[in-house]
């Protein structure tokens, strides 16, 4: 979705800007701009496509701005072109402004503007900010005066920034329901959607809070509210490094992404063999049902967390997409506890589950990558991932680090409510305790390595491919599914096996790939049935199973053997040749893994 950067310190602001634009690649975008103010003159630049095409033109001024703010825009109103890129200016060409969000009611106030005789450019909502702050300071405010007055008449999500050339030492921006982080430097100062922006300067932050306002200097950040009172914030350190914001030799963040899951596990567990600390354990017994939200792949993790603690903590738990829980008046009472899952800890729906949750009465227990992140601030506990900075936009190691997080979780909630033996309680922590090593030799193995790629290279120009899998893979052959779709854009779906005869099974032919995962497990035979009828219909099956399991080898196109585990943690093992075998379609078809068409990082709207 949308980024700002901004930057307002003694070097050259507009490289530093782009710079920072480029980390925010990820996000997703579809244009780029940069507005800075050097000698005592704003001057915008905006490009439709990537940001080299703007960095082109802005290589070809050599002024040397020591404040911009920059953008990349992801299409919500008005198409993708030069015109519709932010920044924005007003009539007087004097304020810019980037923003990310959606403004509700911007039609309403463009008509109102329009008839005051402001003259628009863009079809975007954004623009309206840059008028009304205008108007404000035509009134005779200043611009943080000016800013604080315009958003009070915004409807909608918003993190804005905005600069003024008759105020060249400072950057205003503001924040609702979208994020906006600031990095503290020396003598120098940064703005962001999201940290890596800055990370290679600063580790340093201060998360701006819903319904807050900032002014930023080169030596100074001062917080407002709304109405204009000071607010004393505290900055944070992120224990991230930019190395890990980097690709480090492979050849897409994706891959590095997957060859980090061992470590990120490992980083996940370690020391957390009692995730709630003491103060916070009356979380964990006042409750009689969870409802777990999220959407997409951390979705899918919400799926298989229902199958850790019902079976571990033998609690009830259902699992909603959190674009459904909050339009479906879910019944909620103070005996519910939501965990909501998010990679970001930025997605709108989830955020605004989390907070139908609470008003209703409810406890939340966030599990969450980003440190600091909105969900994170507004949940009564969090259980931190420490995946790591996760760039691609295709989720991976967010993924087994959330399964590794429930999974923590679940033993811990059966523990305190004694539902599981000390020896028990060993056991299933001494099983996932060891996943790090055992993906690690699967991830380590040539052949297996190789097997994926060929698999790929046979399949890669199919048009639809079918994910089976039963039991705690079912949810499995939905993500496995959604990888496929979102990188490689080939029509996949995912299924629970024993569904197949109730309708999918008419797709099969020669021409469909079938991925079954079907490890050795209560479900087997099971699978090995499923995949007799796939055969039987000449479809092509690529089994994920273990190296003893010679009915399916028989039967099997191919066969991916992953290492033999605990019947619970096969998603931790199997999900793995999937996100591989997803990311070589991908690269063979050329796409840009890292980021897909009409996807974003951090789905901030609705
Ligand atoms: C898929 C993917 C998305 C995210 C979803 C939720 O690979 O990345 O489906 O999982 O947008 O994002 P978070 O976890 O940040 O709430």
């Amino acid at each position: 979705m949308c980024g700002i950067v901004g930057y307002i310190g003694k070097d050259n602001a507009k490289n530093i800007v782009i710079n920072g634009l480029k980390r925010l690649e990820y996000r997703g975008y579809d244009s780029a701009g940069v507005a800075f103010i050097d000698s005592g003159k704003l001057k915008i630049y905006k490009k439709s496509g990537k940001i080299r095409n703007l960095e082109f033109e802005l290589n070809k001024d050599l002024s040397l701005p020591h404040v911009a703010i920059g953008h990349t825009r992801w299409a919500t109103h008005g198409e993708p072109n030069d015109i519709n890129a932010h920044p924005h200016v007003d009539c007087t060409g004097k304020i810019a402004v980037v923003h990310n969000g959606i403004i509700e009611n911007f039609a309403e106030l463009r008509k109102s503007l329009e008839s005051k005789g402001h003259k628009f450019k863009s079809q975007t909502d954004t623009e309206v900010i840059a008028h009304l702050v205008e108007e404000e300071i035509q009134e005779g405010k200043d611009l943080r005066e000016a800013v604080l007055s315009a958003v009070a008449k915004l409807k909608g999500s918003y993190a804005a920034a905005v600069i003024y050339e008759d105020e060249p030492d400072k950057i205003v921006c503001v924040r609702k329901d979208s994020p906006l982080v600031i990095g503290i430097g020396e003598g120098e100062n940064f703005i962001a959607s999201d940290v890596p922006a800055f990370l290679s300067y600063t580790n340093k932050v201060i998360f701006l809070d819903d319904n807050e306002c900032a002014v930023i200097t080169a030596d100074n950040v001062q917080i407002f509210d709304l109405n204009g009172h000071k607010v004393e914030k505290e900055i944070k350190e992120i224990p991230w490094s930019i190395a890990q914001a980097e690709k480090g030799g492979y050849k897409h963040f994706m891959l590095k992404e997957i060859y980090e899951q061992p470590k990120a596990i490992a980083d996940t567990i370690s020391g957390k063999l009692s995730i709630f600390e003491e103060k916070n354990k009356k979380i964990l017994t006042d409750f009689s049902k969870i409802q777990i939200v999220a959407c997409g792949t951390s979705f899918h993790a919400g799926l298989i967390g229902k199958f850790f603690i019902e079976s571990i903590s033998r609690i009830p738990v259902s699992v909603d997409y959190a674009s459904e829980y909050r339009y479906r008046n879910p019944i909620i009472d103070n005996k519910t506890l939501i965990i909501a899952i998010s990679q970001s800890g930025e997605t709108a729906d989830t955020l605004a589950a989390v907070r139908l949750a609470r008003k209703e009465g409810a406890k939340v227990v966030a599990i969450c990558n980003v440190i600091g992140s909105t969900i994170t601030r507004e949940a009564d506990y969090t259980i931190y991932t420490h995946a790591g900075p996760e760039i691609s936009v295709a989720s991976t190691k967010a993924f087994t680090t959330q399964l590794a997080a429930l999974f923590l979780f679940a033993v811990e909630v059966a523990k305190v409510r004694k539902v599981i033996d000390k020896e028990t309680e060993n056991k299933l922590l001494n099983a996932l305790s060891e996943i790090p090593k055992k993906l690690k030799t699967f991830l380590d193995t040539e052949n297996e390595k190789k097997l994926i790629r060929k698999i790929a290279l046979e399949f890669y120009n199919s048009q639809d491919a079918l994910y089976l899998g039963r039991f705690v893979n079912y949810p499995i052959a939905l993500e496995g599914a959604l990888k496929l779709k979102e990188i490689s854009y080939i029509h996949a779906e995912g299924y629970p096996a024993g569904e197949m005869k109730h309708g999918p099974i008419a797709l099969i032919d020669e021409k469909l790939p079938v991925v079954v995962i079907a490890p050795k497990d209560r479900v087997y035979e099971k699978m090995v049935s499923n995949i007799e009828e796939v055969k039987a219909r000449k479809g092509k099956v690529i089994a994920v199973t273990n190296a003893n399991c010679p009915e399916i080898k028989k039967l099997a196109d191919f066969t991916i053997e992953i290492p033999a585990t605990e019947e619970l943690l096969y998603p931790f093992l199997t999900v793995v040749p999937l996100q591989l075998f997803a990311y070589h379609i991908a690269d063979f078809l050329g796409y840009d893994v890292d980021q897909p068409r009409n996807l974003a990082k951090s789905v901030t709207v609705e």
